[in-house]
């Protein structure tokens, strides 16, 4: 059955996939406290390890109620294994698959998957097939622009894929060359749209405000925005996005207690999930982007790197809120120089030259 987030006629906002970031007690945190999301996908999970049935993938694709509707995100290059794991996918009870088409990292590109697929459209093309013949459930698509500038294979593929029976398709605006960094490029986004008219087209890439996703979302045409960094940089990002579009300018406003409690809830349910070392580790390199928006943090960055414990994060919390203190005006409020610089976006620099 297609879920009735496809046919919805506001635009589409979906939480882009992060491997070691999108972790499912975060995907049920974003959706209960902060809210405004269409649906989610998890972290990549490698399509053989879940046809083997291995530990980790199977904790990788694991969704609840709570996170409803979730796709499974696969890699692989091959086709067989694609298509097997999206059947175990489907019997989990996901409410879809997503194929990565777009991840640069070497164990990904090793499988033939991710990016690699981009170097191969024809073959791209019939493991996508595969996938869709094997399933009920909805499949999407994740992909980049292509290789390099000169190799841009996106519009291609989303028109054929729109034509196998993909229900969605979400373009991140940057080639695999890259990486994370340089301008996303919208006329790129825009072209894939056009290819595929269809299908929902969701565009990726730097979104980090409200404003610079209205402006994605107006430049491109696209149905819907996929968002990752800019979900924990500020995870009420989904809902502010929401009451903007309603053409109101002034959301409600995120307190540093609200922001404080969401990260140390993040981290209990990591906890409860993963167990104390694990989730504590796993940890160091979530906090920062929560920190981000606090005030200065370098410190307490540098503490939270070495917690172990839930108790040593306190620790760490408490001795921030103390230090905090000089660093805020008679009404509790950040003084001006020490109020965070916003996360650079190459779409406010893109907005900024009209
Ligand atoms: C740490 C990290 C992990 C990522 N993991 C995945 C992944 O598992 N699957 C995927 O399709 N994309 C992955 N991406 C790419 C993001 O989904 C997204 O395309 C990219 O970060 C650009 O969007 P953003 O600016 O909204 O973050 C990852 C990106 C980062 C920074």
């Amino acid at each position: 059955m297609i879920p009735t987030v496809f046919s919805a006629s506001r635009p589409l906002l979906v939480l882009a996939p992060m491997a070691g970031y999108t972790n499912l007690p975060f995907r049920e945190l974003i959706r209960e406290k902060a809210g405004g999301l269409d649906w989610t996908v998890t972290e990549l999970v490698n399509a053989r390890s879940l046809m083997e049935h291995r530990d980790e993938a199977l904790k990788l694709s694991k969704t609840t109620d709570k996170d409803s509707p979730c796709f499974v995100q696969l890699f692989s290059g091959v086709i067989r294994e694609t298509a097997e794991a999206a059947r175990i996918v489907e019997a989990q009870g996901a409410a879809g698959v997503d194929i990565n088409m777009g991840c640069p990292a070497p164990k990904v590109i090793k499988s033939g998957g991710g990016s690699a697929l981009l170097a191969d459209p024809e073959h791209a093309i019939r493991l996508v097939e595969a996938v869709v013949q094997a399933v009920r459930i909805p499949v999407t698509v994740k992909m980049r622009l292509g290789m390099t500038p000169d190799q841009i294979v996106a519009p291609k593929l989303a028109h054929a894929f729109q034509e196998l029976g993909v229900q969605a398709v979400t373009i991140h605006g940057r080639t695999r060359a890259q990486g994370f960094s340089g301008n996303v490029d919208l006329n790129g986004i825009r072209e894939v749209v056009q290819a595929a008219p269809k299908i929902p087209v969701l565009a990726n890439g730097d979104v980090t405000t409200a404003e610079n996703a209205l402006f994605m979302l107006k430049q491109t045409g696209t149905a819907g925005l996929s968002i990752g960094r800019g979900a924990f940089y500020n995870p009420w990002l989904f809902s502010q996005i929401r009451f903007a579009l309603t053409g109101n300018a002034h959301p409600p406003v995120i307190s540093f207690e609200e922001r404080l409690h969401f990260m140390t809830e993040h981290l209990q349910r990591m906890i409860e999930a993963f167990g104390e070392f694990s989730a504590c580790s796993q940890f160091r390199k979530i906090a920062p982007f929560y920190t981000r928006r606090m005030g200065p943090s370098k410190e307490l960055n540098r503490n939270l790197c070495q917690c172990e414990t839930f108790q040593q994060y306190r620790n760490a919390i408490d001795t921030y809120l103390l230090q905090r203190k000089r660093f805020l005006d008679e009404n509790g409020e950040l003084k001006p120089n020490y109020r965070p610089v916003p996360v650079h976006s190459s779409l406010d620099e893109l907005a900024a030259i009209g």
